[in-house]
């Protein structure tokens, strides 16, 4: 990827409040891009790792991008709000809206306080703008409220610009998205946002200027759509056992079709993470809410075909260890929610591994980057730091997250530390012809047993995502 350095006439400042993998990864972009920028949080570790030069999270090519920004003079860090404010003439509020701990709805209490701490501080003309994602409504609620707390009064704009970087590629996503989003309340805040992102929008990105409702409703439709797209291939897969039939070769036959696509058409073991589990749970709360609960109904399903999978997987490793799971050592390999993160929030891999310890199996976790966050979750699992280790004996293996290491692993040489050639590929990202051709007995959701199967049907590790 090719460094991008523009100078602009008059660098816009802004804030940019909360660090995590969204706020950070905007901040040092930003940067990048030209704007002087100050990264706001209230986690002091954070921003001193920040200042210093490390990336509290795992996500490739960040760290490179931090010290490029820090060596520019345009990134700075800060955990005061009244620099905040005086130094932004926009501010993006990047802070993180969990599930709440008592229902399905979002928990928008950072959100708020990031908004109330920038009106009550702020005296210049600015305009406020949120990234993080939220249930729609919100931005005019907080327009109000904003207004309420502003000396400025209605002075302080807001406006929403959501973000959908994925995790693993947060750098490239924000550097060049597919679209942008400014969802604005006037002329002026348009101005501002389109100067800001003036760099991007040079390069021809296509830009969407609406409501600031249709703004909300842009992220969290984008991911619903995602997330169905998912479920849809995993409730097929579900057919398919039922039947006989193949879901890979399945999804690759739907993939050919131009309207339907191969991406996120996946079968495995479902989507996880810090965004579409909780996004969807909160759309459709908030959609029932406004009284059009019928309409997102589905999503319900959408989550319950995604859970259900985590469920069979275990399903599949206990008839693979012989019906019973108690005593059996598996290795667990992968822990994060996907590869190329360190993100175990909602992780289908580390649910997967703790219902195998809670059937008494012995579990031994291995995860590139995420063996840390994984522990700190789930402190009685075992944690292997090798692959080696954690293969070690097992009676079965279990795949859980591809990552590039268990993909390109030798099936001959894995078989020289486990106790039985038996895996389960709940991603189906290995080669199952070559698995068992080397003596395996390998098994994935969605796909018959070989005794099932015509033994001349190719059944590798076709890619549709
Ligand atoms: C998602 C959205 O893609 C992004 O636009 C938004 O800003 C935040 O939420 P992210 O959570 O980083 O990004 O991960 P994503 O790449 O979307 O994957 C989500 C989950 O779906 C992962 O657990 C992944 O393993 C799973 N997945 C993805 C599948 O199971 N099958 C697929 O075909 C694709």
């Amino acid at each position: 990827m090719t460094n991008v350095h523009v100078t602009q006439p008059e660098a816009p400042k802004i804030t940019v409040i909360g660090t995590g993998y969204l706020g950070a990864t905007h901040a040092v972009c930003m940067s990048l891009l030209g704007c002087e920028v100050l990264g706001v949080d209230v986690d002091e570790r954070k921003i001193e790792l920040l200042s210093a030069g490390t990336v509290p999270f795992y996500e490739p090519g960040l760290t490179d991008k931090l010290h490029e920004a820090l060596a520019s003079g345009r990134l700075h860090f800060t955990t005061d709000f009244d620099e905040a404010a005086q130094f932004g003439d926009t501010h993006f509020v990047c802070v993180g809206t969990p599930q709440a701990k008592d229902s399905a709805a979002a928990d928008l209490t950072y959100v708020d306080a990031a908004f109330a701490a920038l009106a009550s501080r702020i005296t210049k003309k600015a305009l406020l703008v949120g990234k993080s994602t939220v249930p729609i409504g919100t931005a005019t609620r907080l327009t109000h409220l904003v207004h309420a707390l502003s000396p400025l009064g209605a002075e302080l704009e807001l406006a929403w610009n959501p973000e959908f970087l994925r995790e693993g590629f947060a750098v490239d996503d924000t550097l060049h998205p597919d679209r942008l989003v400014f969802g604005v309340a006037s002329e002026w805040a348009l101005a501002q946002l389109s100067s800001v992102f003036a760099p991007i929008l040079k390069n021809g990105t296509p830009v969407i200027v609406a409501d600031l409702a249709t703004a909300e409703l842009v992220k969290v439709a984008a991911n619903s759509f995602l997330a169905t797209k998912i479920s849809f291939i995993n409730a097929m897969a579900e057919v398919c056992e039922a039947t006989g039939a193949d879901v890979d070769l399945l999804a690759q036959a739907l993939s050919f079709d131009k309207r339907i696509g191969g991406r996120f058409l996946k079968p495995g073991l479902g989507f996880g993470g810090g965004c579409l589990p909780k996004d969807i749970r909160a759309f459709k709360y908030r959609a029932e809410e406004l009284g059009v609960g019928a309409a997102v109904r589905f999503l319900g399903e959408v989550d319950a075909i995604n859970n259900r999978r985590r469920v069979r997987t275990v399903d599949l490793i206990r008839e693979l260890a012989g019906g019973n799971l108690a005593g059996v050592r598996v290795a667990a390999l992968g822990a994060a929610f996907k590869p190329n993160s360190d993100d175990v929030r909602d992780a289908p891999a580390l649910d997967v591994a703790r219902m195998l310890y809670l059937e008494g199996a012995l579990v031994t976790v291995y995860d590139p980057q995420a063996n840390t966050n994984a522990h700190r979750l789930y402190p009685d699992l075992n944690y292997a730091t090798t692959l080696p280790a954690a293969l070690d004996n097992a009676d079965v293996v279990a795949l859980l997250t591809e990552w590039d290491e268990f993909r390109s692993a030798d099936p001959d040489e894995m078989a020289t530390f486990v106790c039985h050639r038996r895996i389960v590929d709940g991603r189906h990202a290995l080669n199952a012809d070559e698995y068992r051709r080397k003596g395996w007995d390998y098994r994935a959701l969605g796909q018959p047993t070989p005794a099932a199967a015509p033994a001349h049907l190719n059944r590798g590790s076709e890619s549709t995502q």
